[in-house]
């Protein structure tokens, strides 16, 4: 399965995409989650990253380009991969199909996860990541056992620096502006699904994987 997960902040991408990987062993590609090990390891590249993401905006598509596309070179892609926040705004999807059509590894769907506008502020403001095993909690919907610390491996939980309801506004702007776009780019292309992401997280697994046919 080669997929992109479209959807807005907190929608659930990197849940959904977590559960893909459990289940069916296919690689995702977060490009957030790759920014955001390049700012922890001071590298140029996290450094440049940083401002941007401190202020919710988006990272230049020189950097966040030669980063997916380096992934996509990795053995691991070669038979399917999820692309997880990535493309965010029209360039980044033309450079994308560009990439796949040279590597021939185009894309079977692009599956928008939609959530209404007044549910995302609550998910991403009580969001909490484990340092250990990346887990992810909510503390209104999905609290650990015991505050701070991850069920699954005991490790410390902490809260995304953009996840301040200042940078997160910011965040649902650029979304709307930038990246809800491509619902139309590639529901045009004929590859756009699209699932409920509102209700529980396994449900909504369920929708998602009979949508895609797995
Ligand atoms: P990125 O890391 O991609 O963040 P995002 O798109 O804002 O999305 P999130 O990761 O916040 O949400 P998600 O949909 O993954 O939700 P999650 O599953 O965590 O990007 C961060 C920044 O990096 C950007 O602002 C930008 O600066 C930069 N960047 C990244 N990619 C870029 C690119 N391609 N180009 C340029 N810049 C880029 O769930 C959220 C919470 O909700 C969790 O607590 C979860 O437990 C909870 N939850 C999930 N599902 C449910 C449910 N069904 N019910 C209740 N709670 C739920
Ligand atoms: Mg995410
Ligand atoms: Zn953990």
């Amino acid at each position: 399965m080669k997929l992109v997960l479209l959807g807005a902040p907190g929608a659930g991408k990197g849940t959904q995409a977590k559960k893909l990987i459990e289940k069916f062993g296919i690689p995702q590609i977060s490009t957030g989650d790759l920014l955001r090990a390049a700012v922890a390891a001071e590298t140029d590249l996290g450094k440049e990253a940083k401002s941007f993401m401190d202020k919710g905006e988006l990272v230049p598509d020189s950097v966040v380009l030669g980063m997916v596309e380096e992934r996509l070179g990795q053995d691991d892609c070669q038979e399917g991969y999820i692309l997880d926040g990535f493309p965010r705004n029209s360039a980044q999807a033309e450079a994308l199909d560009e990439m796949l059509g040279s590597l021939s590894m185009e894309l079977d769907a692009a599956l928008s996860v939609d959530v209404p506008l007044e549910d995302l502020m609550k998910r991403l403001t009580g969001r909490r990541t484990c340092r250990e095993c990346g887990q992810m909690y909510n503390i209104y919907f999905s609290a650990p056992a015991e505050e701070g610390k991850c069920d699954k491996c005991g490790g410390e939980l902490f809260q995304r620096d953009d996840d301040k309801e200042e940078t997160i506004s910011k965040r649902l702007e650029v979304y709307n502006q930038q990246t809800a776009p491509l619902i139309d780019y590639y529901q045009e292309k004929g590859i756009l699904k699209s699932v409920n992401g509102t209700g529980g997280i396994d449900e909504i697994f369920v929708s998602v994987c009979s949508t895609l046919g797995l």
